[in-house]
């Protein structure tokens, strides 16, 4: 081989790897929702924005229904870079990020529109700030999955009926928190063990929103909702921290606008469709529904668990303060 031709093929051999992964990028999503859920529909909508965005170079593969793991393992992929992004609930952020527990303070808000205000707010999006520190990732946008409602097995009259209850929840210790205060003994599992747990009767109850109550048939095994409202449930699209830093400027620009397109769309899906959804379960055979149950319905565990709360991040009174003033 001439020295000419020698040059070239070393060049082309040391640049091509370098420029494909400066070029082009199938991003590795993963969910703990299922396909037919919201987030999955606006992941898919995400990589053809993607895309449109970088004519054809960038673009997305999801892997739903926690194929990957539960959130704890899919945040450790992201750290080490073995994942590229996912849509994780936040949750699943509080054991690393405590502020972003105060978004879990219960009666925050009352209604869907007002939990959108909060995740849109300035005072939430600068939670975000902690992940890199925290988690290896950046938090690229807020969406949600509706209000949290509570469903149980046999019917509920008051506060007393849910004392000893074993509950499901999100494994996060804010939420455990608010359980234990009126007295249920909560279960902390993933989604993705949530029908089988109620079908074997291991849970009596569980704490859900709308969108994954119709997705699963939860009413199958537990056909009593609690219209509470107890509780937005965000979600943040992240991305690892390794993989950003390989990416341009340009294309972080890109991504950043298609995740925040669709964190957009789908927080105007559940805002849009809450009350449709609870029509959805009210017309559902043989589930019975108590609407209007408020904070009252809990005595005082919002005063407490604002108490116990305020200590550990600054951001419940932050939060407290905002949504005084809707
Ligand atoms: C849950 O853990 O209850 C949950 C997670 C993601 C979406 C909806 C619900």
């Amino acid at each position: 081989m001439n020295k000419v031709l020698t040059t070239l093929v070393t060049t082309v051999a040391l640049c091509t790897p370098l420029a494909l992964s400066a070029q082009d990028k199938n991003f590795r999503v993963g969910l703990i929702t299922p396909p037919v859920h919201v987030w999955n529909k606006q992941v898919d909508a995400m990589g053809e924005t993607l895309s449109e965005a970088s004519d054809g170079r960038l673009s997305v593969t999801a892997f739903p229904s926690g194929q990957l793991g539960n959130e704890g393992t899919m945040l450790q992929q992201l750290q080490t870079g073995a994942l590229d992004m996912a849509w994780l609930t936040t949750a699943g952020l509080t054991l690393r990020v405590p502020d972003m527990s105060a978004l879990h303070a219960p009666f925050l808000v009352d209604n869907i529109a007002d939990a959108a205000k909060v995740l849109r707010s300035d005072e939430a999006i600068e939670i975000l700030d902690a992940l890199p520190a925290a988690t290896g990732t950046v938090g690229l946008c807020y969406a949600m999955t509706g209000m949290r409602q509570i469903m149980t097995k046999d019917p509920i009259a008051s506060a007393q009926d849910l004392d000893g209850l074993r509950f499901r929840i999100t494994p996060a210790p804010p939420i455990q928190t608010f359980f234990e205060m009126f007295g249920a003994a909560p279960a902390p599992m993933p989604l993705t063990q949530v029908y089988d747990a109620l079908a074997n009767g291991q849970i009596d109850a569980i704490d859900m929103d709308h969108e994954s109550i119709l997705n699963f048939g939860y009413h199958d095994h537990a056909p009593h909702l609690l219209e509470t409202n107890h509780q937005l449930f965000g979600m943040v699209a992240l991305v690892s921290g390794r993989v950003w830093a390989k990416l341009s400027e340009e294309d972080q620009g890109i991504v950043r606008a298609a995740a925040q397109k669709h964190c957009d769309a789908t927080i105007d899906s559940f805002v849009e469709g809450e009350a449709g959804k609870l029509e959805k379960l009210k017309a559902i055979d043989g589930v019975s529904v108590t609407e209007d149950v408020s904070q009252e319905f809990f005595g005082d565990i919002v005063e407490r668990w604002d108490a116990d709360w305020a200590e550990k991040t600054p951001y419940v009174a932050k939060l407290r303060a905002l949504t005084a003033s809707f």
